[in-house]
């Protein structure tokens, strides 16, 4: 607890990343992923794979853009340095490990954004959302952009934030989730760079005895199209939570998602008609996201 004081005081955040509840958040990822840095070990490896395997294929490797960087925990940072002329690690907030993971490497830059334009709406500056993918996707250098974990974890503040808003920003932004999702999803189809995307889609509950209890969309109803890798990311064990159960998430990987999009033609329909009819629901679960 006084690690997380410690963090949340010293972090050179900005007074909007304070007032939005972002760095708070990120305090807390930081907290859980050191308690559960064994448990994540096979996951992070996986995300290291598929970036690994987004990178060979590149003809030119000027600037790679990670989104939602983090604690720089399922990105190769050190492959990406070496391999790029310029890697720029994009959050809301960076916490000093990821200031640290950074030092010494002078093509490494940190970008403090909101990705989901969201700010000024929940700090009552605006009535409206903003677009930040319109400055990114404008760098004619960038080769390569990876959204690292955060699809799942855009909308869980605003959400919730704006639930507490007055009833006519409530009844306005009534399907905001989604609305984030698929606004980070059609910002990665703007780029004419290649787009690496790992996300999570699905939390499960999973008892001692490892039946499955209970399962929930973690994509407010948006479906992907069929990934290059799947698998489960034991995001807390037994006690982290819950006494009775741990939790497990659904994970993917997508080398070239816009290659993904191409060969699932379909899917956007599919998607969208998902989503409207809510097959996956749209239950924003605020205390899961890692
Ligand atoms: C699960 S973590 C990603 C972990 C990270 N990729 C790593 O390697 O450690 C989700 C990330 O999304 C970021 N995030 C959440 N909302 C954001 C927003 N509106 N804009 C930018 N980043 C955001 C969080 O700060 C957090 O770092």
């Amino acid at each position: 607890m006084l690690a997380e004081i410690l963090a949340w005081v010293t972090t050179p955040a900005t007074l909007d990343a304070r007032r939005t509840g972002h760095l708070t958040a990120a305090v807390s990822l930081w907290s859980r992923g050191m308690r559960c840095r064994r448990a994540w070990g096979p996951h992070e490896a996986r995300c290291h794979g598929v970036v690994a395997r987004a990178v060979e294929g590149l003809e030119r490797r000027r600037t790679c853009l990670v989104l939602g960087s983090g604690l720089v925990r399922d990105v190769p940072l050190a492959l990406l340095a070496e391999r790029f002329e310029r890697v720029v690690l994009i959050d809301v907030v960076h916490l000093w490990p990821a200031r640290w993971a950074g030092r010494g490497r002078a093509n490494v830059e940190r970008r403090h954004l909101d990705l989901t334009g969201t700010t000024d709406l929940l700090l009552g500056r605006a009535t409206g959302i903003g677009d930040p993918f319109t400055r990114l996707c404008a760098d004619p250098s960038v080769d390569l952009v990876i959204s690292a974990n955060c699809l799942s974890q855009l909308a869980l503040l605003p959400v919730e934030r704006t639930a507490r808003m007055s009833s006519p920003v409530r009844r306005r932004f009534a399907d905001l989730g989604r609305r984030i999702v698929e606004s980070h999803l059609a910002g990665l189809a703007r780029f004419s760079a290649r787009v690496c995307l790992l996300t999570d889609s699905e939390g499960i509950d999973v008892d001692a005895s490892g039946v499955e209890i209970e399962r929930r969309d973690l994509l407010e109803g948006v479906r992907l199209p069929p990934a290059d890798e799947d698998w489960d990311w034991d995001l807390a064990p037994i006690g982290e939570y819950a006494a009775d159960h741990a939790i497990r998430h659904r994970a993917h990987g997508w080398v070239d998602f816009h290659a993904a999009m191409a060969r699932d033609p379909g899917g956007r329909a599919r998607r969208r008609r998902g989503a409207d009819e809510g097959m996956l629901g749209s239950r924003p679960f605020r205390e899961e996201g890692p």
